[in-house]
């Protein structure tokens, strides 16, 4: 059985670097193949993974429709075997993890023949992994749109303010809503200078929120995003990957 987790919280709170330090520490723990999946319309979780992405399920969807649309299905093969190939073609393998990029979403037409079945094959694929990690882009309608499949954790990332927490609160809300499937929600507070103060405290407290952990401001953050070193790459002893070590071994045995 796979656990997925999946990122969540407003632009810029920190998803990316995140998800890309989780994914970093699943493999320190051994927890391998992780799944990661990139589901922000403006890919860069590669980035910090350090590989270059060469076709999206975006692409593959547009793909198949032109083909099978224009007649041009290679003679004797399914629709179904053709986007497996092709979505195996858009997997991007590497040491510890598997990389599926989720690209441009779907249009306003109807695509549902072409995304029910990406969507299936991609849940099936899911459960090869133990671990699976979502990067979402800021609101959640593509939560719910591009997946059907239980997500185990969902963490929302927070900036360390009391606006923060409350449109960490309305995620939270939003996926309730959505009727999205989530077994647990974490907050994650990032960027906290030394202590958490109180007043953000009584904030989580008050939104019924329940805090999973905090990271800090880290400067080797900061170099790596400035060089655009793969954040993958950082070290064990930095304030950062500590943290996110501690977040992971509360829900990872
Ligand atoms: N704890 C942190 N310390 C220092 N810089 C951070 C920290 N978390 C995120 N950043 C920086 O903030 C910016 C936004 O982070 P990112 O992960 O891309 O956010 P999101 O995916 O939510 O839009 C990046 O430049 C990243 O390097
Ligand atoms: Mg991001």
């Amino acid at each position: 059985m796979s656990f997925t987790i999946a990122v969540a919280g407003k632009g810029g709170t920190g998803k990316t670097t995140i998800s890309s330090l989780i994914i970093r520490g699943l493999i320190k723990k051994g927890k391998t193949p992780v799944f990661a999946v990139d589901a922000d319309a403006n890919v860069n979780l590669n980035e910090q993974l350090g590989v270059k992405v060469e076709k999206t399920i975006g692409g593959v969807r547009e793909e198949m429709l032109d083909t099978i649309g224009a007649g041009k299905m290679p003679a004797g093969m399914s629709k179904e075997t053709y986007m497996e190939y092709q979505i195996q073609d858009a997997l991007i393998e590497e040491n510890g993890f598997d990389l599926l990029v989720m690209g441009r979403p779907e249009g306003p037409g109807c695509y549902c023949y072409a995304n029910n079945l990406l969507r299936r094959y991609i849940e099936v694929l899911a459960k090869n992994y133990p671990y699976i990690v979502i990067d979402n882009e800021a609101g959640m309608e593509h939560l719910s749109r591009r997946t059907t499949q239980k997500i185990d954790l969902l963490l929302i990332v927070s900036e360390p303010n009391p606006v923060g927490i409350l449109t960490a609160a309305r995620i939270r809300d939003l996926a309730k809503e959505m009727k999205i499937s989530v077994g647990k929600t974490g907050l994650v507070i990032n960027r906290v200078n030394g202590e958490l103060p109180d007043i953000l405290k009584q904030e989580v407290e008050k939104y019924g929120l329940e805090l999973i952990g905090t990271i800090p401001i880290d400067d080797t953050i900061t170099n790596f995003s400035f060089e655009r070193k793969p954040t993958i790459l950082m070290p064990d002893d930095s304030p950062s990957t500590r943290a996110i070590g501690e977040i992971i071994d509360k829900f990872v045995a």
